[in-house]
C-alpha cells in the first residue's frame, strides 16, 4: 500500500512506538525554534537539564515577539537568550532579523526534516516539506536535549488542489476556504497533507501561508510536498543542496479528503472573534474601515509586501485610515527598500513598522473603540489586538491593501477600478546572514546573563493521593491561552514566574490569582472547569506553568486543545474532560470538590470526581499517554527527567 509523505517523514524519525492512527509515538526531531516569549523559559529549562551542549542538528533562538523595550525586562531577557545560545550552541537571530517562522523558512528550512518549535505557528516549515510541529517550550528543550517529541500517530487528510488561483484571489484564501470547511475544534491529532495539480501553481511563501494557518484548525501541522517549485525557492535561498524531491506514493491511502478548486475560489474573510468565522469578502463590501495591518508570520513575504507596494502605487491610503506594513524579514525588507517598493509604502501614507510580531501579538496598533481593523495575521480572538471591543478581520494582503484606498470592505473580484499587480516570485533572494550570531565551537568560557528579570523554572511536587480545594474559577467555551496568560504589556514578565502568575485569567477575572492563592494558603488545590477548545490558540507554557505555581491542580473541560493538554501534562495539571458534556452546568465557581486515589483513578482513563457541595459524582475521562501519566505522577517533566538522570 502506498505511503503518505506524512508517514514517510515520521517513519524516518520514528524512536519510539508503532505508527497506527491514536497511537502514541515518539519521533525524533532535527531542528528546533523558539521566539522570545516562550524561549526564556524552554532556554532555562535546557540548563536545568544539565546538559553542556544542543543535540539536534540545528537549534535556533528568535527574538521576535517582544522586541519593544519598556523597561528592562525585554532588553534583560534578550541578553540572557543570547548568551545561553552561544553557550549552549544555538544559533541567535537578533531583534530586527525578522519573524522566527519567516526569517526559519528562508534560511533553514529543509524538505524531509523535523522541526520542532516553541510556536504555535511551527507548522508554516510545512510549505518546503517539513514535518513541522508547534509545542511547549519544555518539549522544545527536551528535543535540543535530543530526546524524542511524544505525539500521538494523526489521521492524515488529503487536501486535493485543483486549478490556479485568479489574479485578486490568494492563498490566504485557501487557507479560509479550510478553516470554513473544519472550523477551529475538532481536529486534534490530523495532519492536513496538500496533493493535486494545483499545487505546482502555489510558490513555497504561498504554501506556508497556507500551513501556517493549519494551526488556527488545531491540526499537529500541514505539509506540501518538495517539488521543483521547493527546488527553485531553495536555489533563490543560495540552498540547492538542501534540495530533495519528496511527494505522497501513487496510491496513499487517506483518511479523510477536501477538494478546493483554486480557480473558482473567493476572497474570504475570518470574522471577529474566531478564525473560524468565515464569510466572503463581498458580504460586507462597503463596510467602513478605521485601521489595515499587513505583515506577521502568515503573510509577509517578499512576493506578499511587493504586490501590496504595487497595489498601493500611485494611491493615498484613504483618509480616516490608519495602514501599517511590517515585512516579515530583514530579508524581505531589504529587498523591498532596494526595489522601490518602500517608496511606494512611504508616498502612500502607510506607516513603517518592524520585522516583528508587533500588532499580531498586541504589542502596538490597537484599533479604536469598536475600532474596524483588517489584518493579513491568522488570529482575532476578542481582545488580542489590545482593545477588547476591537473588530478584527483576517484578510488576504490583496484584500488588505484595497480596503486601505478605498476605506471601506471592497471585494476585490469587483469592479473597484485598480489594477492587479504583476506578481514576483525572485530568482535570487538578498542573502545576508548577518544578524544570525553562530555560537561558538566551545561555549563553555561563556557567562550566561541573568537580570533580575530571570527567575528559575518553578518546581512542582510530585501528585498526591487525594485532591481536595475549589472551583476557582468556571469559563464557557474557546478559552484562548490569551485569555489564560495575557501577553501584550505583560509579556515582559514571561521570565518572572511569581509575577506573571499575577496576572494568569486577568482579561477573564482579574481575582483569580488571588483565590487560588488563598486557596494554597488554606491548604486547598484549585480546579479549572472550561467549556469546549480550552487552551486555543498558542503554544503559550506559561498558560500551565503560572497555574501549576498557582496551586491548580486539575483542568477539567469539554475539551482541551492538544498542545495545551501536553503542556498542562508536563507541567504537573491534570487534564480531565467529561464524559457527558451536560455535566458542564452541574459546576458553579467555588464549589467544593475532592478527587480521591487520584493516581490509581487515572491509571484507569475514567475518574469519578465528588462534587460536595452539589453532593453528586461526576464521571470524567483522563484521556493520557502512559508517558503522560508518569508527568502527572511525579509532578511534570522536569522532574521526570531529574529523576532519569
Ligand atoms: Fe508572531 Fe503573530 Fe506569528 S505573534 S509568530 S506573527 S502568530
Amino acid at each position: 500500500m502506498g505511503k503518505t509523505l506524512t508517514e514517510k517523514i515520521l517513519l524516518s524519525h520514528l524512536k519510539e512506538g508503532t505508527l497506527e492512527t491514536g497511537k502514541p509515538i515518539g519521533i525524533l526531531i532535527d531542528q528546533t525554534l523558539t521566539q522570545d516569549a516562550t524561549g526564556t523559559m524552554a532556554y532555562l529549562q535546557f540548563e536545568a537539564m544539565g546538559l553542556k551542549r544542543v543535540q539536534n542538528e540545528l537549534a535556533v533562538s528568535y527574538v521576535d515577539h517582544n522586541t519593544i523595550q519598556v523597561g528592562f525586562e525585554n532588553a534583560d531577557d534578550h541578553r540572557y537568550l543570547q548568551t545561553v545560545a552561544a553557550a549552549k550552541g544555538v544559533i541567535f537571530s537578533r531583534p530586527g532579523n525578522g519573524i522566527c517562522h519567516q526569517v526559519h523558512l528562508e534560511r533553514f528550512g529543509k524538505p524531509g526534516k523535523t522541526l520542532l518549535g516553541s510556536d504555535s505557528h511551527t507548522p508554516t516549515g510545512g510549505g518546503i516539506g517539513m514535518i513541522a510541529i508547534g509545542a511547549g517550550g519544555l518539549d522544545v528543550a527536551v528535543a535540543m536535549a535530543g530526546g524524542p517529541f511524544h505525539l500521538i500517530s494523526p489521521k492524515v487528510i488529503e487536501i486535493r488542489l485543483t486549478g490556479k488561483l485568479r489574479p485578486w484571489v490568494a492563498a490566504k484564501d485557501v487557507i479560509l476556504a479550510v478553516l470554513e470547511r473544519y472550523g477551529v475544534k475538532g481536529n486534534v491529532n490530523c495532519i492536513f497533507e496538500y496533493t493535486g495539480d494545483g499545487v505546482a501553481t502555489l510558490e513555497v511563501p504561498e504554501r506556508s501561508t497556507i500551513c501556517n494557518m493549519g494551526a488556527e484548525c488545531g491540526v499537529t501541522t500541514s505539509i506540501f510536498p518538495s517539488d521543483e517549485k521547493t527546488r527553485s525557492f531553495l536555489k533563490a535561498q543560495g540552498r540547492e543542496e538542501d534540495w530533495t524531491a519528496l511527494s505522497a506514493d501513487e496510491g496513499a491511502v487517506y483518511d479523510g479528503l477536501f477538494e478546493i478548486d483554486l480557480s473558482t475560489l473567493q476572497p474570504k474573510m475570518a470574522c471577529p472573534h474566531s478564525p473560524g468565522n468565515i464569510e466572503n469578502v463581498s458580504k460586507l463590501a462597503g463596510k467602513r474601515v478605521e485601521q489595515v495591518l499587513i505583515g506577521s508570520c502568515t503573510n509577509s513575504s517578499y512576493a506578499d509586501m511587493k504586490k501590496v507596494a504595487d497595489i498601493l502605487d500611485g494611491h493615498t491610503v484613504a483618509e480616516h485610515v490608519s495602514l501599517g506594513i511590517a515585512p516579515g524579514s530583514r530579508e524581505v525588507f531589504l529587498m523591498l527598500s532596494q526595489d522601490g517598493s518602500l517608496g511606494k509604502f512611504i508616498q502612500s501614507g502607510a506607516r513603517i513598522l518592524e520585522s516583528a510580531c508587533g500588532f499580531c501579538i498586541g504589542n502596538h496598533q490597537s484599533p479604536g473603540t469598536d475600532g474596524v481593523s483588517l489584518r493579513t495575521s491568522n488570529r482575532n480572538f476578542e481582545g488580542r489586538s489590545g482593545t477588547k471591543s476591537g473588530q478584527v478581520y483576517l484578510v488576504s494582503p490583496e484584500t488588505a491593501a484595497l480596503a486601505a484606498i478605498t476605506g471601506v470592505f471592497t471585494d476585490p473580484l469587483s469592479d473597484h477600478g485598480i489594477s492587479y499587480p504583476q506578481v514576483v516570485h525572485p530568482t535570487q533572494f538578498l542573502i545576508d546572514d548577518s544578524m544570525f550570531v553562530f555560537p561558538p565551537e566551545d561555549g563553555s568560557n561563556i557567562e550566561i546573563f541573568r537580570g533580575p528579570n530571570i527567575g528559575d523554572p518553578p518546581k512542582n511536587t510530585a501528585l498526591k493521593d487525594n485532591l481536595e480545594g475549589y472551583v476557582t474559577i468556571k469559563v464557557g467555551d474557546k478559552i484562548t491561552t490569551d485569555h489564560i496568560m495575557p501577553a501584550g504589556s505583560r509579556l515582559k514578565y514571561r521570565s518572572n514566574i511569581p509575577v506573571y502568575s499575577k496576572y494568569v485569567f486577568e482579561p477573564v477575572d482579574e481575582h483569580f490569582s488571588q483565590r487560588c492563592t488563598e486557596n494554597q494558603d488554606r491548604g486547598k488545590d484549585n480546579f479549572i472547569v472550561a467549556g469546549a477548545s480550552y487552551g486555543q490558540g498558542s503554544s503559550r507554557e506559561h498558560a500551565a506553568i503560572c497555574p501549576m505555581y498557582l496551586g491548580v491542580k486539575a483542568v477539567i473541560a469539554v475539551s482541551i486543545e492538544r498542545i495545551h493538554q501536553n503542556n498542562l501534562c508536563n507541567f504537573g495539571i491534570i487534564p480531565l474532560t467529561f464524559v457527558n458534556e451536560e455535566d458542564y452546568a452541574k459546576f458553579d465557581s467555588n464549589d467544593e470538590l475532592l478527587l480521591e486515589n487520584v493516581k490509581e483513578q487515572i491509571k484507569g482513563g475514567e475518574v469519578v470526581l465528588k462534587n460536595r457541595t452539589k453532593s453528586t459524582e461526576i464521571v470524567l475521562r483522563c484521556d493520557i499517554t502512559d508517558e503522560q501519566r508518569s508527568m502527572l505522577i511525579s509532578g511534570g517533566l522536569l522532574n521526570i527527567l531529574k529523576e532519569r538522570n
